[in-house]
């Protein structure tokens, strides 16, 4: 089975120590490790990436569409104008899920939208790390038999 690429993008590295009143105590390696038992427990297999990098994530995105069964993708702040993100993410080819750990739709205006969501299976946000949860139980109903 391919894995599911749970990708992250810019200043997710810094977890823990990042506006903690918005995105919590958890550190990043404490996140890897949520997604990686989130997965144990859906029957998938996770590969767990960040990058302050757009170029990266890209490339990340079009090595998806060969090696992954399906994506969960925390654009960051990419969410909110990359339109070169979201042309990856469109020609995935393969589920992808958006995952925010804030809920974007109560913070302020620029968050309120994201360009990624239109060619998104669906988004989750506002549950923390739960996010990741969910988000890989709904691709594990999206995948179906599929992804074997
Ligand atoms: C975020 C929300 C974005 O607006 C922000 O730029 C982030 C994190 C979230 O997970 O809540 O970096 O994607």
């Amino acid at each position: 089975m391919k894995p599911v690429y749970v990708l992250n993008g810019p200043n997710l590295g810094r977890l823990g120590r990042r506006e903690p009143e918005v995105y919590g105590t958890g550190t990043y390696d404490n996140l890897v490790a949520a997604v990686e038992a989130a997965g144990a427990d859906c029957g998938l297999a996770v590969e767990v990436r960040q990058t302050d990098d757009e170029a990266t994530l890209i490339g990340w995105l079009h090595e998806a569409a060969e090696s992954a069964s399906g994506v969960v993708l925390n654009p960051a702040a990419f969410t909110h104008y990359s339109y070169a993100v979201r042309d990856a993410a469109a020609m995935l080819g393969v589920p992808l899920v958006e995952v925010h750990l804030s809920n974007i739709a109560a913070r302020e205006e620029f968050r309120r939208h994201s360009v990624i969501s239109g060619v998104a299976a669906g988004v989750v946000s506002g549950f923390g790390f739960d996010s990741y949860a969910l988000a890989l139980r709904a691709l594990q109903t999206l995948l179906g038999d599929t992804h074997a």
